[in-house]
């Protein structure tokens, strides 16, 4: 497989494709409630994606090379559980945090987002970690331009992620985007600075880091999907779509109801799209 570049047209499937994944965010946040099971947030994941967003969810029967397909149409991911957590029939309790990861499919071109969120009131250091995750995402994306390499988003984010004691974890990374769920480039976490490929405008990519309080290792559980950490320490994640422009990016899989883009990005978000120069 090689990295594709996006002409004008599928920069603008791309938009649409992320912007959708973003509203499908937005729309599941008001269900995130103590009780709830992520078997039931599966379902109006996908009821909202195919009745309202008329697109298709990419996770389900998903299977990359060697996986069982993947039985559901998002990723709950909750607590010491890293990525890829399977929705099940066990309730959201106070105090948990649960990644939801949406992947659209809309006229053939694919959004991908991944959001935290928290149920109920949850303790101060899971709070600190969602937060830096989320920060760390945005040192991440800031990155992006014609020219830049990988290694400097891995860089950024691990600089980042560790000056806050908070560990990287290795073995699932950020990926290429297009027409493909999964396209090259990978999108290392961490990093040198200077190292491996360039970026390209037209070149569309996710940045998706996963930080751990405790130690980085992690392990798969017997479903042959959800991923855990070792010392089963908290875990977070956030992911967006980003394109490379030639001045910077642009942030796909942003929606009405986005977290708040955080100070240390600049200029100020417009509403739906934020392009850096
Ligand atoms: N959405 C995940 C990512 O960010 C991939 C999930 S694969 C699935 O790349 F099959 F588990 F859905
Ligand atoms: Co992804
Ligand atoms: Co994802």
């Amino acid at each position: 497989m090689t990295i594709t570049y996006k002409d004008p047209d599928g920069i603008a499937g791309m938009r649409i494709a992320g912007r959708l994944a973003a509203e499908l965010l937005d729309y599941l946040a008001q269900f995130v409630k103590p009780g709830i099971t992520t078997n039931e947030l599966d379902r109006l994941a996908e009821d909202y994606t195919t009745q309202v967003l008329g697109a298709i969810s990419a996770p389900l029967n998903y299977a990359p090379g060697g996986h069982t397909p993947y039985p559901k149409s998002i990723c709950t991911s909750i607590n010491h559980q890293v990525c890829h957590g399977i929705p099940n029939d066990k309730p959201l309790k106070k105090g948990d945090i649960i990644n939801i990861d949406v992947t659209v499919i809309k006229n053939g071109w694919h959004g991908d987002s991944s959001r935290m969120y928290q149920v109920g009131e949850v303790s101060i250091a899971a709070k600190r970690l969602c937060k830096l995750t989320f920060d760390a995402m945005w040192k991440g994306i800031m990155q992006v331009r014609d020219g830049a390499y990988l290694g400097d988003i891995g860089h950024a984010i691990q600089t980042f992620a560790e000056g806050h004691g908070l560990s990287v974890v290795r073995e699932y990374c950020g990926h290429g985007i297009g027409q493909k769920f999964h396209e090259e480039p990978q999108v290392l976490h961490y990093g040198k600075p200077g190292t491996l490929e360039q970026l390209k405008a037209g070149m569309t990519i996710t940045i998706e880091p996963m930080l751990n309080v405790g130690r980085k290792e992690i392990k798969e559980l017997g479903d042959g999907w959800t991923i855990v950490t070792k010392d089963h320490s908290l875990s977070a994640q956030w992911e967006h779509t980003v394109l490379v422009t030639p001045t910077g990016y642009e942030v796909l899989t942003l929606s009405a109801n986005s977290p708040a883009v955080p100070e240390f990005v600049k200029p100020a978000a417009p509403a739906m799209s934020l392009t850096v120069a």
